[in-house]
């Protein structure tokens, strides 16, 4: 990719961690210097949270899961155009909560829609652009149902246990397919070791681009 950025995706399933750990290397960043471009998916452009309240309303309005993968697409689409796009050029480091991934994982694989139907439904909203790096946190469906508990448990117990099962496969299996971008980072420990890890992976990645920030 001729990016001069840095793009950096977050993954796992609900409750793994991922947005805990998103912010805290957010700060982490901004103390080094650096100033990254933070979003989440669906959303962080107007239209995209607009589809993302359709996509996580919690009414039970009848919606195919052909309808739900284009719908997810169309928002990162835009994320991608007027966001994601325009930091990379101009050399920002981008974080990510969720990308293409979890279309795979949820949509594709887990609901059942097809990993090559969903990649095809995403191939124009991508634009080939790929992170760099994707850091897969990985946690025991019981221990993320535990740690949701009072929070979002409903929708997530609605989709059911199994369903999330497969995610979580899907993500370690997309870890082990490829190493070079894709690295799993155990989630059922202190908040502090596994960000110390999140530090240590995107160090990596920034030296490798010769992004330092101030040190
Ligand atoms: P996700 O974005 O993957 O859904 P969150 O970061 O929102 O996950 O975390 C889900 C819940 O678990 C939150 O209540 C959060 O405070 C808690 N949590 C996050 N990391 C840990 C951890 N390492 N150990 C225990 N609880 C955690
Ligand atoms: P969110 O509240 O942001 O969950 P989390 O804290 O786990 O990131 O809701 C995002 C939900 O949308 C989550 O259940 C995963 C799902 N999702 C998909 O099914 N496909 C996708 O392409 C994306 C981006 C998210």
């Amino acid at each position: 990719m001729k990016k001069k950025g840095l793009f950096i995706t977050f993954e796992g399933i609900d409750g793994s961690g991922k947005t805990t750990q998103y912010n805290l290397l957010r700060g982490r960043l901004r103390r080094r210097g650096l100033d990254p471009v933070c979003v989440r998916e669906p959303g962080s452009t107007v239209v995209g949270e607009e589809i993302r309240s359709i996509l996580l309303s919690s009414d039970d309005r009848p919606m195919t899961l052909l309808t739900e993968a284009l719908l997810y697409a169309a928002a990162r689409s835009q994320l991608v155009r007027e966001v994601i796009v325009p930091a990379l050029e101009g050399g920002k480091v981008v974080l990510c909560d969720r990308f293409l991934d979890s279309s795979l994982a949820y949509q594709g694989y887990a609901g059942g829609l097809g990993v090559d139907t969903v990649m095809a439904v995403n191939a124009a909203a991508v634009r080939g652009i790929r992170p760099h790096l994707t850091l897969v946190f990985d946690l025991s469906v019981s221990e993320a149902l535990r740690r949701e508990r009072g929070r979002k448990a409903d929708r997530i117990e609605s989709r059911g246990a199994e369903y999330l099962q497969r995610v979580r496969e899907y993500y370690l299996e997309l870890a082990r397919k490829e190493p070079d971008r894709v690295r799993v980072i155990p989630a059922a420990r202190d908040i502090a070791e596994i960000e110390a890890d999140v530090y240590r992976e995107v160090s990596e990645g920034l030296a490798a681009l010769g992004i330092d920030g101030r040190g």
